[in-house]
């Protein structure tokens, strides 16, 4: 054999050892705990064929422990780029064969470099996370390869999306990198985020929690919204995020792709003509809405069992990527809460920041009132909300549905706030409160010096019709141009999209400044 083909052969052996990570026996063990390999979910996430990838040979540089014995090709972490829906991406998968995919400082400067090349490039950054965490033995070192990746998830913020899906442990420091991308996807039963695992809750709080009850996928998708979406399976959550893709542009400066379609534009739904109950305080699905008035019902929903009162997400108009934030009547009424002002201005603002165009779907009653709000910090949340959308230079399309009261109307992307088209059914009611409230304000002394029940019913009613003759309905607004048009539901499709089609050379700016101040 000549020298050539000798080095040759070497090469291939040696990229086969690469491939095989931690060895036989690791990817074994990572099979029976129900999870695949890195590679494994790269070859599902990415087009078939399209994976190139980068620094297979790099090997960590530690002699603390005896480190220097126990070295793997590529570290713990395959990184490289491919492409999704024939669109480049850039990737890293952490793999838990290699010393439980804990991060070093090797294994961190080849995170670093997908990154920056996918800074470079324009295009979106896909991070697996299966890792144990700083690599214990190399120190501060470790540490330092995460505040590297953080600064990179931080300038990147904004410019290129960045998605996380955590298909085993992310506990510490580890944690933050995700949280500073832009969704979180999760595996239930195999994956669990926490800044302190149960050993060191017991010892400082001396509370007793499992991991899963600490930092499960259920735990972080319902209760404390760190992550966007929970999935069954690995399949489940790199399906997702392909799909999650097609809605997005590839950076800021580009739009989302445009998708072929053959939903009618000019569709009429006529049970949206009769879909608002009669009694205001019955409600109705928001689901419905949604599905009736999008491209073929495809709704990608993102945060679905958080703060349910306010549904978000992403949906076509005639071909066109749209963010739907809508209040969900089924849900606490659709009143506006801490959760649900974080929920939607944290959407709000990602659409803006990737120039995806916003359709509001209005039927709240006002903010949640009481003290465990207003100790929570209510005033604050709810700004944000109120923030996002004044900011937003995207385009904004309103529809008031029924209930638009209060501040909860004005944070709702309203027509001061820049609201571009502000539709209303007929059957909205746009006024600072509801009747029963309203009566109770104005004309308490009246009522109170009524004796009779009857009576005293009777001014309450009369005082409440005469409140909602006059405020009740949208043409009051409409009267003052705050409403652009009152429109028959079931045409609400095709208003919405005549309404996207006419924004579409929409050019705004906000006034320059090294960064905004959001009431955080
Ligand atoms: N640094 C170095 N090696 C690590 C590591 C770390 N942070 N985390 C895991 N490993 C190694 C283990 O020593 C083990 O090596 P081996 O296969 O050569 O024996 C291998 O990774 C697998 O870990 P193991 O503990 O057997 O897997 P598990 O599935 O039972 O548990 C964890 C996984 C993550 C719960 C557990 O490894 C753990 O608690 N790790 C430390 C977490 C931590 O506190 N990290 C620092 C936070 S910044």
């Amino acid at each position: 054999m000549s020298n050539q083909l000798e080095k040759v052969k070497e090469l291939i052996q040696l990229r086969e050892k690469a491939r095989l990570g931690g060895g036989e026996k690791r990817i074994e063990a990572q099979h029976l705990k129900g999870k695949y390999t890195a590679r494994e979910r790269l070859d599902m996430l990415l087009d078939e064929g399209s994976f190139e990838e980068f620094d297979m040979f790099v090997e960590h540089r530690c002699h603390n422990f005896g480190m220097e014995k126990t070295k793997f090709l590529g570290d713990g972490v395959v990184t490289g780029y491919g492409t999704i829906y024939g669109r480049l991406v850039y990737v890293f998968a952490q793999d838990f064969t290699v010393s439980g995919g804990s991060l070093s400082e090797m294994h961190a400067q080849k995170i670093c470099k997908v990154m920056d090349q996918a800074l470079k490039m324009g295009a979106p950054l896909i991070g697996i996370n299966d890792s144990g965490g700083a690599r214990i033995q190399e120190g501060i070192n470790a540490l330092g390869g995460y505040a590297e990746i953080f600064q990179r998830n931080i300038l990147a913020s904004g410019v290129i999306p960045q998605i996380s899906g955590i298909f085993g442990p992310c506990a510490g420091g580890a944690v933050y990198s995700p949280a500073l991308t832009d969704f979180i996807i999760m595996t239930q039963g195999t994956s669990y985020m926490f800044l302190t695992g149960p050993k060191v809750v017991k010892t400082v709080t001396g509370e007793d929690v499992t991991q899963e009850q600490l930092g499960g996928a259920s735990v972080h998708s319902s209760k404390s919204g760190v992550s966007q979406f929970q999935v069954q399976t690995e399949e489940d959550g790199l399906k997702l995020i392909r799909q999650l893709l097609s809605f997005i542009p590839q950076n800021n400066l580009e739009e989302a792709p445009l998708q072929p379609n053959d939903d009618p534009i000019d569709r009429l739904d006529d049970a949206l003509n009769d879909i608002i109950p009669d009694s205001p305080n019955k409600p109705y699905d928001m689901y419905e809405v949604i599905g009736a008035i999008i491209d073929k019902g495809e709704f990608l929903e993102v945060h679905a069992d958080y703060a349910k009162n306010i549904i978000v997400g992403f949906a076509r108009f005639n071909g066109q990527s749209v963010g739907i934030v809508a209040n969900q009547p089924k849900f606490l009424a659709g009143v506006l809460d801490i959760n649900a002002s974080r929920k939607a201005a944290r959407f709000v603002r990602f659409c803006d920041a990737f120039n995806i165009p916003i359709v509001s779907l209005v039927d709240v009653p006002g903010f949640l009132p009481g003290t465990g709000q207003e100790y929570g910090g209510v005033i604050t949340h709810g700004a944000k909300l109120l923030y996002a959308y004044g900011e937003a230079t995207v385009p904004k399309v309103t529809v008031t549905l029924r209930k638009s009261y209060g501040g909860a109307h004005i944070v709702m992307s309203c027509k001061q706030l820049r609201g571009d088209i502000n539709y209303a059914w007929p059957t909205a009611e746009i006024a600072v409160m509801g009747a029963d409230g309203a009566v109770e304000v104005l004309y308490s002394k009246e009522i109170a010096a009524e004796k009779d029940p009857e009576k005293m019913t009777a001014v309450k009613e009369e005082k409440k019709n005469e409140y909602n003759d006059l405020f009740t309905n949208p043409y009051v607004a409409a009267r003052y141009g705050y409403i652009d048009d009152v429109i028959e539901p079931r045409n609400t499709r095709f208003r919405v999209i005549r309404a996207l089609q006419q924004l579409q050379t929409k050019k705004l700016q906000n006034p320059p400044k090294k960064h905004d101040n959001l009431p955080l």
